[in-house]
């Protein structure tokens, strides 16, 4: 299982763009919230699957929570929600972000319940026909274990690693059939999965940007705060898929488990990359603006990988790495200013 994102607050603040992305999902998770009160018997259950630590989730289930209480006779069915990421992810700061934000869905209604579970959601998480409605954002991506390539966390067609490139991504392929086979189990008939995951379509300023961070990383090694054995065996595992790719499973082996209501790719432009370029003023300063903000959704992510990656180490060791690779980052970044969107797709399935 990869290493979770989340390190304190560092991913809440950095998750503006994926909030954004999860955006074109709320319409379907009202619907799917709906449909819920038909499709349980009794206890509604809804899973959350890469919650990370809550800050867009625990506001965007609000809107299937509400839009569910709005059915009749629901008043008095209790709801479980289960929030679902690896065993590094901040469940401690989850548990803060639910029970302290006023957008929590825990201030929607009653006989609401949260509960959480380390576990890979390549994994069956929940006993089988018992969830009406599975919710992802922005966390499909990831797959489970991977083979480096040159870049970690760019995903390069035009590697010249192909044989690392054609193994991730057979892993890809593999993964989402297994991730769809468990919903399949878990799902009732009639329950929704909604999901957003970043997609390859548009994902060029990722990789750009990524690229970046690689070269912060291998400083760190050159400059001896790291091994080459850790920089070496360092990775993001996530692919980002294709339509194609993301699309196979439900024309093939899953046809007739699973309605595709939506696909959509699109994609979101950094608000950083806005302000860059509505502001006035001195160009350097203005670049490094626009870099200080990219690194905030940069860091959010990687910051929690790189303490993962480094458990053993202590944390005034760790923070010394993620400090060098940010200010490399930033360095870099603000010397060639570039537009970056987050490319995602948006996927609403129902279990037939
Ligand atoms: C980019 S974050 C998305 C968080 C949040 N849902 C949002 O929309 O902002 C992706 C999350 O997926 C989690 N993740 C990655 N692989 C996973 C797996 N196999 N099982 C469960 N969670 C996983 C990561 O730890 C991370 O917290």
């Amino acid at each position: 299982m990869p290493g979770g994102v989340s390190r304190g607050e560092g991913y809440d603040k950095g998750s503006t763009n994926q909030g954004s992305a999860n955006q074109g999902a709320l319409e379907w998770l009202r619907k799917g919230g709906a449909a819920a009160v038909e499709v349980a018997p009794g206890v509604i259950n809804i899973l959350d699957l890469g919650s990370a630590t809550g800050k867009n989730s625990a506001m965007e289930l609000k809107v299937a929570v509400e839009a569910l209480r709005k059915a009749e006779g629901s008043a008095k069915q209790d709801i479980i929600i289960t929030h679902v990421d690896t065993t590094y992810n901040d469940w401690n700061q989850l548990s803060k972000t639910l029970t302290t934000s006023p957008d929590s869905y825990l201030t929607a209604t009653d006989r609401l319940y949260s509960h959480f579970q380390a576990k890979s959601f390549f994994e069956q998480v929940a006993p089988a026909r018992t969830i009406a409605l599975a919710y992802s954002g922005i966390s499909f991506h990831w797959i489970s274990k991977n083979r480096p390539l040159s870049d970690f966390w760019c995903q390069e067609p035009h590697t010249a690693d192909r044989k690392a490139y054609e193994a991730n991504k057979h892993q890809a392929a593999q993964d989402w059939l297994q991730l769809l086979q468990m919903r399949a189990i878990e799902l009732l008939p009639g329950g929704y999965l909604v999901a957003t995951a970043a997609t390859l379509k548009g994902c060029e300023s990722f990789n750009y940007l990524a690229g970046f961070i690689n070269k912060g990383w291998n400083t760190a090694a050159s400059q001896g705060l790291i091994t080459q054995e850790e920089c070496q065996t360092f990775m993001a595992s996530h692919w980002f898929r294709s339509r194609e790719e993301w699309l196979a499973p439900l024309q093939g082996e899953l046809k007739d488990t699973f309605e595709v209501l939506q696909f959509q790719e699109d994609a979101v432009t950094d608000a950083n990359w806005h302000k860059y370029q509505q502001r006035d003023g001195d160009e350097s300063q203005r670049r490094q603006m626009l870099a200080e903000g990219y690194a905030e959704f940069f860091f959010g992510v990687s910051s929690g990988l790189v303490a993962g990656h480094l458990e053993k180490r202590s944390t005034e060791e760790i923070d010394k790495v993620i400090d060098l690779m940010r200010k490399e980052f930033v360095k870099q970044a603000a010397a060639d200013p570039i537009e970056f969107k987050l490319a995602y797709a948006l996927i609403v399935l129902k279990r037939k």
